[in-house]
């Protein structure tokens, strides 16, 4: 029979497996890396793995069943070539499951989303799960000790790379505000939060951290950040209206 004729009903299921500490990974994460009868970790073209996600990967998983799947990141992204050897995999086990270790949570800005579409394209009948991880922005909160919201409090997500615009508006509109895909734009970040005086003034303050549980990790507050430097692609800042921990 031929590689087309197999009708594959198989799962693919995107895994968060967190920041990048290996103890922030779930239960649930690990039982179905565990059990996958493949699991895909993602390797930047031109950076030598392991990468993040294959290193916590490889601290809960002992079998040999972990395979990179390179991506382009320079110029224009290709998740074409991904997919098909994802889709290959599928075909090699049409009835059982394929994972994707994907860093954070499979469905805020992961490459998995675009990949899942591709993969749907060339195999209509395959299952699309996910199972959630633990984000970058929980991460910082929780070792910042920065409460995220509470009451009536809202809060906004954005990638700075929507334009600075639509991050100060945000602040404008927002009690608590998280930049993410931030390090580039940081100095820009700081201005509109000095300009809200929401850097460590009367309407708030602001934290940042970059590669967080990686060992070149940076948490400090955002006042004390040189204000014209740019900070690596892993950079998240939170801004609260609250200075204070709630009463
Ligand atoms: C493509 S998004 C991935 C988000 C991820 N899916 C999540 O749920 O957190 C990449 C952005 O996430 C943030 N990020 C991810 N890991 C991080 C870390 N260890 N430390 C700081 N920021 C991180 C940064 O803002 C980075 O630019």
């Amino acid at each position: 029979m031929s590689a087309e004729a197999v009708r594959v009903r198989g799962c693919l299921v995107g895994v968060g497996v967190g920041p990048g500490d290996p103890d922030l990974v779930t239960v649930r994460a690990v039982r179905t890396l565990e059990r996958a009868d493949v699991v895909f970790v993602p390797v930047s073209e031109g950076l030598p793995p392991p990468g993040r996600a294959e290193a916590t990967v490889r601290a809960h998983v002992t079998h040999d069943r972990i395979r990179h799947v390179a991506f382009r990141m320079t110029g224009d992204a290709d998740y074409d070539t991904p997919a098909v050897t994802v889709s290959q995999a599928l075909r090699e086990h049409p009835t059982g499951s394929v994972a994707f270790a994907t860093i954070g949570d499979p469905n805020v800005y992961s490459t998995f989303t675009t990949l899942a579409a591709r993969v749907r394209a060339l195999l209509p009948e395959v299952t699309i799960e996910t199972v959630p991880g633990i984000m970058a922005m929980q991460d910082l909160a929780a070792r910042s000790g920065t409460v995220l919201a509470v009451g009536t409090e809202t809060v906004a997500l954005l990638p700075l790379t929507a334009g600075v615009d639509a991050y100060r508006r945000a602040v404008a509109d927002h009690d608590t505000v998280i930049a993410y895909k931030g390090g580039r734009a940081l100095p820009q970040v700081l201005d509109v939060l000095a300009a809200a005086d929401r850097l460590d003034g009367t309407h708030g303050t602001a934290v940042y951290g970059a590669c967080t549980g990686l060992p070149e990790e940076d948490i400090r507050p955002a006042g004390e950040l040189p204000r014209d430097r740019p900070g690596p692609y892993l950079s998240t800042v939170i801004s609260t209206r609250r200075r204070q921990w709630p009463a």
